[in-house]
């Protein structure tokens, strides 16, 4: 059922009119619930906000799929500054970037030599760089560069397994050598039934299996989740497995579930709250739209108001 409207709404997104006419008043209609302002100051403030609550965040410059090298060229700079800017304000914030945006689709040498630029830049201010996992056709790609990092000595660097993709307990299983950091996701794009679960339900149980094997196969692990049922399931199992809480945390989106990110911190959990900001904002919101259909209506009671 979950699949009908996700996957029209996915495909609507592509239609030019509507990304033309989200990208003029998307903001004012309530992107800015799920996204931190067009400017790194404004996002800069919504993270101190989140820190004052107990809350941890990570930041991103929105945007993906880059197809000049001057454009993945910005895009570093703007991560560098990133970085800086959160050591000066001393903020609980780290960096979640996409390879698309740093080059990976004119050429993988490229992004992972501004991927490993901003990993070492983040390790001289003893910050984290997250690779987020985006469609499938750069999955592979994407492991291949988390790996070399690893294997070259990064040990401040954590990757994405999506759990409706079929070929993730086999990632998992050769990532787990490397003593990873990975942050476990449902996954957000459109795949053929061929290569990920169709169905929710399906989806949901590989992402319980998934975070039960990557807790207890030694891997720090981000639950990136607002299913209570596998928060609650991965407080449970934690707890009975004696696995520590210096080996995982919660992260959720910013505008997603406020009330339960709360909640979890005032029991003691790490939770992280993923804050984009950037112009580049349709793609990112149209995936937040798809999870959750009910968002669209928000959005176009917006429009009437
Ligand atoms: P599910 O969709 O079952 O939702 C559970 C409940 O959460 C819903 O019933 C609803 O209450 C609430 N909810 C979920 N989504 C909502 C929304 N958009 N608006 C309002 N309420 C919502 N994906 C990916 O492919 N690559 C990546 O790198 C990442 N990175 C990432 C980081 C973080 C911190 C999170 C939380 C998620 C991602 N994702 C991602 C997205 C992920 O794959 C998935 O699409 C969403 O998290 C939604 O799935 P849930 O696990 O929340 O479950």
């Amino acid at each position: 059922m979950r699949n009908v409207p996700r996957t029209a709404i996915l495909a609507a997104a592509r239609n030019p009119l509507a990304r033309r006419f989200m990208s003029r008043y998307g903001m004012r209609l309530g992107a800015a619930r799920f996204v931190a302002g067009e400017t790194l100051d404004e996002c800069l403030d919504t993270l101190a906000g989140l820190n004052a609550k107990g809350l941890h965040a990570n930041t991103t410059l929105l945007g993906e799929d880059v197809t000049s090298r001057n454009e993945a060229e910005s895009v570093v700079a703007a991560y560098l500054t990133t970085l800086d800017r959160i050591a000066e304000r001393d903020l609980r914030a780290n960096v979640a970037l996409k390879l698309t945006q740093l080059g990976l689709l004119i050429d993988e040498e490229l992004a992972y030599a501004n991927v490993a630029r901003l990993v070492a830049h983040a390790a001289e201010r003893a910050n984290f760089i997250r690779i987020d996992m985006e469609h499938s056709s750069v999955v592979d790609a994407t492991l291949r560069i988390y790996r070399r990092l690893r294997e070259e000595g990064h040990a401040n660097v954590g990757c994405v397994l999506q759990a409706y993709l079929y070929r993730t307990p086999q990632d998992l299983d050769a990532l787990l050598p490397l003593r990873p950091n990975l942050r476990v996701v449902k996954g957000a794009y459109l795949e053929s039934p061929e290569i990920a679960y169709p169905a929710k339900a399906d989806v949901d149980a590989a992402y319980g299996t998934l975070m039960e094997q990557a807790l207890t196969g030694g891997a720090y692990v981000a639950i990136a989740t607002h299913d209570e049922r596998l928060i609650e399931r991965a407080i449970a199992f934690t707890s009975k497995n004696g696995i520590p809480a210096d080996r995982y945390e919660f992260q959720m989106l910013y505008g997603v579930r406020p009330q339960l990110q709360l909640d979890l911190v005032r029991r003691g959990f790490k939770v992280l709250v993923a804050t984009p900001y950037g112009p580049q904002w349709y793609p990112y919101l149209m995936r937040r739209l798809a999870e959750r259909p009910a968002n669209l209506l928000f959005l176009l009671r917006n429009l009437f108001r």
